[in-house]
Parts: structure tokens; C-alpha cells; sequence
């Protein structure tokens, strides 16, 4: 402990001369004396604003920080994963003192990550996991395997396919970003759960693409979905009908319905197949009202960034954060100890209740 607390002093001291060397400010004194108190600042690394998912996590986190006293740096990588790299690297240099972030590209940042560790600042993973390095020291985010079988258990619920009668149907398999973490979890979590119905011919995947890296979409982008849609409507469903879509995300599942309406679905004589999603997203719940997307698995970001927040405040002030899973989030590096919440299956019935009651949607927003 003493050999560290003596590097920390030297990596302070380093740190101090060449920041004075750049022309910058360093704060008055180096990393071990401004690290605890309130008034530090928190770095937040988000993906995207494309999804206003990642709008709200955002602006939660920021709010959520400045009630406890801290200041914030929230920067957008926009799917460009240099730029996020950029990005935290920018907050490193500017002195923040604690970094959230949730990746683009969660093996993309251990060269970055080190330049953090290297000036003591603490790192919280958000939501996705950071791959690949051991300069991470929590992770917050739900129980991302649930998600996958919450959506597969409602096509299976309601295909009826438990009774073992029923069937077959046709059915098409959608996966996350390659490079997101998150990704594997969905899928299979969704693929056991429906395997053993695959399995029994009850369940039949029409283009044959059963294999995650058959299936996935990159940056989770809609259009890129929606033209994998395209595609396999056109080569594997000339005569028959679709019945059933797994999609992991809201954005995703507009796209596939678009590319379902092009192909004449949505009428009372071709009806949309059952189009699973997730995160709650406003269009798609507008969607779910209108009886098009089927369901989403929604994920409260408000208690996502609390979590985030207790964590960086933990860390901050040289305290244990609150973690309940020390064993299922390996990085490949290290075990990161885990807070992980628990997503909820959204569909017309409840929807009013889960979002509407709760506060994480306007009703004015859904008319
Ligand atoms: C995942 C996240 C999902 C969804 C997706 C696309 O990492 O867990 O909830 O938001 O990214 O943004």
C-alpha cells in the first residue's frame, strides 16, 4: 500500500510538472489531494445520441452528479469509435477524476484506459462491459442474459408453443453490434430459451442464419436491419409467411417493421409477425399502442445511472460501492463486480403501469 501511495505521489508529481510544462493548470497540486471532495469532475463517455436512450442516461447521470455536488464533462462519441478514444483521452488531460463510460467498441479502449490508470483515475463501465483490460473497477448494468430470455419467452408464450402442439413457425433471428459485450448475452439468453423449440421443428429459422455472427448489426443500426430484413423476406419467404421476429433493440425493430410494411405486411389479411425489442423507447411504445412492434424488455436509466453515480461516488471518496455480482462479468482480464438491475417485459397490457405510471414516459409523448 505504501509503495503505491509512494508511485501515486511520484505519477502526482510527474503529472503536475508536465501539465505546468503544457501551460495547463493542474489543479492546484496533483491527483491524491483533488480526487475525494465534492466539486471533482466526472467524466461520462456515452455511444450515441441517435437512441434517446443514451440521451437519457446521459442527462440522468449529469443531473444525478450535480445534486451530489460534482461537476460533469458529458461528450457523445456518435458511433465513431476514434472519437470516443479522442474523447476520454481529452477528459484524461482536462483532470477529470473519475471516468463513466459506456463504449462503442468495449475492446477499444485498454490504451486509453492506461493512460488513465496511469494518473489514478478510476474507471466505472457502463452499461456495456470494457473488454480486454484491468483498468476497470465496476460495472453497472442489468442482467443482460434476463433480457434475451424475457424476449424470447414472450414469442414462445405467446406462439403457444409450450403445449408442444403448436406449430411450425417461422421465425428470424436479429442480433446486437459485434463489438458490444452486451450482445452475446441477449442472444443467448434468447437462444436457449428458444432452442429446445427450434430443436422440435415447433420453430423454424426460414433463412437458415441461426449462428450470432450470421445474425448481428453492426452500431445496432436500423437501416442496417431493416436491409438484412429486406434481404431475407426476399430470398426465404416467397410463399410463406413470417411469424415471428427476435430483435434485441427498439431501433432495430423500426427498422424490420419497415422493411415488413414495404413487403405487404401490416394488413388484416397479412399481419405484422410478433417483433420483440428493447429499452422502451418512445416510438417504439407508439409502435406497441398502434399494434405493430409486439414488445420491449424496458431498462429504467434512471436507477442505471444511480448505480453508476453511487459507484463513482464510492470510488471517489476511497469507499467499497454497493456491487451484487462479483462473479459474472469477466472481462477477460478480470472479474468486474457488478451492480445489475433488472429489465422488465413491456407489452400493450402493462406498459401504462411500467412507464407511464412510473414516470419514465409522458403520456403527452405517446399521443
Ligand atoms: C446495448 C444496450 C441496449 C441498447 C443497445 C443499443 O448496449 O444494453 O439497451 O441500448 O445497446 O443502443
Amino acid at each position: 500500500m505504501r509503495t503505491r501511495r509512494a508511485a501515486l505521489a511520484v505519477t502526482a508529481v510527474s503529472l503536475a510538472l508536465s501539465l505546468t510544462a503544457c501551460g495547463q493548470s493542474s489543479d492546484g497540486g496533483g491527483k491524491e489531494e483533488k480526487k475525494g471532495g465534492k466539486g471533482s469532475t466526472v467524466g461520462i463517455a456515452m455511444p450515441t445520441k441517435s437512441s434517446e436512450r443514451w440521451i437519457a442516461d446521459g442527462k440522468n447521470m449529469v443531473s444525478q452528479f450535480e445534486e451530489l455536488g460534482y461537476k460533469t464533462n458529458l461528450q457523445y462519441g456518435e458511433d465513431n469509435v476514434a472519437q470516443q478514444v479522442a474523447q476520454i483521452e481529452n477528459m484524461i488531460t482536462k483532470g477529470v477524476d473519475v471516468l463513466v463510460i459506456a463504449a462503442i467498441d468495449g475492446r477499444a479502449l485498454s490504451d486509453v484506459l492506461q493512460q488513465a490508470a496511469a494518473q489514478n483515475i478510476k474507471v466505472i463501465s457502463y452499461d456495456r462491459l470494457i473488454l480486454g483490460t484491468k483498468n476497470v473497477d465496476y460495472y453497472a448494468s442489468f442482467d443482460n442474459e434476463k433480457v434475451g430470455v424475457l424476449q424470447a419467452t414472450y414469442l414462445v408464450d405467446k406462439l403457444g408453443l409450450k403445449s408442444g402442439k403448436k406449430g411450425p413457425f417461422n421465425i428470424e433471428l436479429f442480433a446486437g453490434s459485434p463489438d458490444d459485450n452486451n450482445t452475446g448475452y441477449f442472444f443467448d439468453g434468447a437462444w436457449k430459451t428458444l432452442k429446445p423449440y427450434i430443436d422440435k421443428k415447433q420453430l423454424v429459422v426460414g433463412s437458415g442464419q441461426t449462428k450470432l455472427d450470421q445474425v448481428t448489426t453492426l452500431r445496432w443500426d436500423g437501416g442496417t436491419a431493416q436491409r438484412r430484413m429486406d434481404d431475407l423476406l426476399t430470398k426465404s419467404y416467397g410463399s410463406q409467411d413470417v411469424d415471428a421476429v427476435l430483435s434485441p433493440y427498439d431501433g432495430i425493430s423500426i427498422g424490420i417493421l419497415s422493411a415488413l410494411k414495404s413487403d405487404g405486411y401490416g394488413t388484416p389479411a397479412k399481419p405484422y409477425p410478433l417483433v420483440t425489442g428493447q429499452d422502451a423507447e418512445v416510438a417504439s411504445i407508439k409502435s406497441i399502442i398502434a399494434g405493430n412492434q409486439t414488445m420491449t424488455v424496458y431498462k429504467d436509466t434512471r436507477a442505471l445511472a444511480k448505480q453508476a453515480v453511487q459507484m463513482a461516488d464510492a470510488v471517489l471518496n476511497d469507499k467499497k460501492a454497493e456491487v451484487n455480482d462479483e462473479k459474472s462479468y469477466n472481462n477477460g482480464t478480470k472479474v468486474v463486480p457488478a451492480y445489475l438491475l433488472n429489465p422488465v417485459s413491456v407489452d400493450k397490457t402493462n406498459y401504462q403501469k411500467e412507464l407511464v405510471d412510473s414516470g419514465y414516459i409522458k403520456a403527452s409523448d405517446l399521443t
